[in-house]
């Protein structure tokens, strides 16, 4: 780049202009593509916007001082957009602009990236609580032998209520709100869709799938139309528990189930089993765990009564293996027998870790979900 002679504008026409000036874009161009270091781009940025020497600056003033009047408002319009064109070409020749473009660093280290910046720390995820208390939940019996399954949520009528013992128009449908899916009138009753509201249809595709023995538990989502409060939500969880061999007595439950309780809370706690009703169970009961606040003492959180209820149980109804055995003939009431029991994972959750709003489980909200990282 030397300093060369300043080329004459002769002509004013808008004709004559386009040259002079386009020949002017053409030699910043040639200029700006020989660009390598900050140095080159230093000297090119002298050379045409110095403010003593700069060519523009020569150029403008020998080419406006012998326009006529008429012809400088179009001269001096061009030389600013020519000053824009360089300033571009100075912007995207600049080593870091390119190096960054490029994915790489060239030139000096500090143009590209400075190592003396803080890091970025990555924010660690956590279990969610509900997570974290089915996992336990299902820890405790996985050590106790028990293998986990899953089943479908969208389920049939059959596996829901009817194979469970709950004939269509039974009262005991009633307890639970079921949401079932739209449209499906045409369709016979046990093959209509519906969202399942409890885990123990996996126990009837569990036991068709797998002759006895058999022991396993089952965690999931279930769905009832349950209007949302302080402890209600339309989605919950539940872990369900099935086991099936010869000679399984209601001794072998209270023992599993006493155990299991003692593993979740902390062995100081106490169970009792109360005679209760579900169609696939004969006879069944409720648990209910001495209270964990006051350890039995009494308080507003058991309702002074020393006692929380925790879930439901009972021995296989051989009603229940009657629907099985269509598939799966190994199922004779006559030579085995099993215990099922199912437990809301929500509420153990909320009482393990002090919630009092189960909608919170289901917020989203960072601040709360935060406290369990
Ligand atoms: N399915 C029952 C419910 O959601 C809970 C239950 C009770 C499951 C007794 C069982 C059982 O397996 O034996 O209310």
């Amino acid at each position: 780049m030397s300093q060369e002679t300043i080329p004459q504008l002769t002509a004013f026409d808008v004709a004559a202009l386009d040259r002079s000036f386009g020949e002017l874009l053409r030699s910043v161009q040639q200029e700006a593509a020989r660009m390598v270091s900050a140095d080159d781009r230093e000297k090119f940025r002298l050379y045409w916007l110095g403010r003593k020497q700069g060519r523009l600056k020569s150029i403008g003033e020998a080419w406006l001082k012998t326009a006529p009047v008429e012809a400088k408002k179009a001269i001096g319009q061009r030389f600013n957009q020519l000053k824009e064109q360089i300033e571009q070409a100075l912007d995207a020749g600049s080593p870091s602009v390119a190096a960054r473009a490029a994915g790489r660093s060239a030139g000096p280290i500090s143009d590209a990236l400075d190592i003396t910046l803080p890091g970025i720390r990555p924010g660690l995820g956590a279990e969610h609580p509900l997570i974290k208390t089915l996992h336990e939940v299902v820890g405790i019996f996985e050590r106790m032998g028990y293998s986990v399954g899953i089943g479908p949520e969208v389920e049939t009528d059959y596996y829901n209520f009817e194979s469970l013992n709950f004939p269509p128009n039974h009262p005991a449908r009633d307890t639970q709100d079921t949401l079932v899916v739209a449209g499906q009138e045409k369709k016979p009753l046990r093959e209509r869709l519906l969202l399942r509201t409890h885990t123990s249809p996996v126990q009837i595709r569990t036991m068709e799938q797998q002759p006895p023995p058999l022991r396993i538990v089952i965690p999931g989502k279930v769905h009832r139309n349950d209007a949302a409060d302080a402890t209600h939500s339309p989605i919950f969880h539940q872990v369900e528990g099935l086991c099936v061999d010869t000679n399984i007595t209601f001794s072998d439950l209270k023992g599993t189930l006493d155990h299991a309780m003692k593993e979740l809370f902390g062995s100081s706690v106490k169970t009792r089993f109360f005679p209760s009703f579900f169609p696939f169970t004969e006879p069944s009961a409720d648990v209910q765990i001495s209270c964990i606040f006051c350890s039995g003492k009494g308080c507003r959180k058991c309702k002074h009564s020393g006692w929380i209820e925790l879930l439901g149980c009972g021995m296989v109804d051989p009603a229940v293996f009657g629907f099985v055995r269509e598939k799966q003939s190994a199922y004779d009431p006559k030579k085995i027998s099993g215990f099922a029991f199912g437990m809301g994972i929500d509420r153990i959750a909320m009482m393990k870790y002090g919630i009092s709003d189960i909608g919170l489980l289901y917020s989203g909200d960072m601040r709360f979900l935060e406290q369990f990282a």
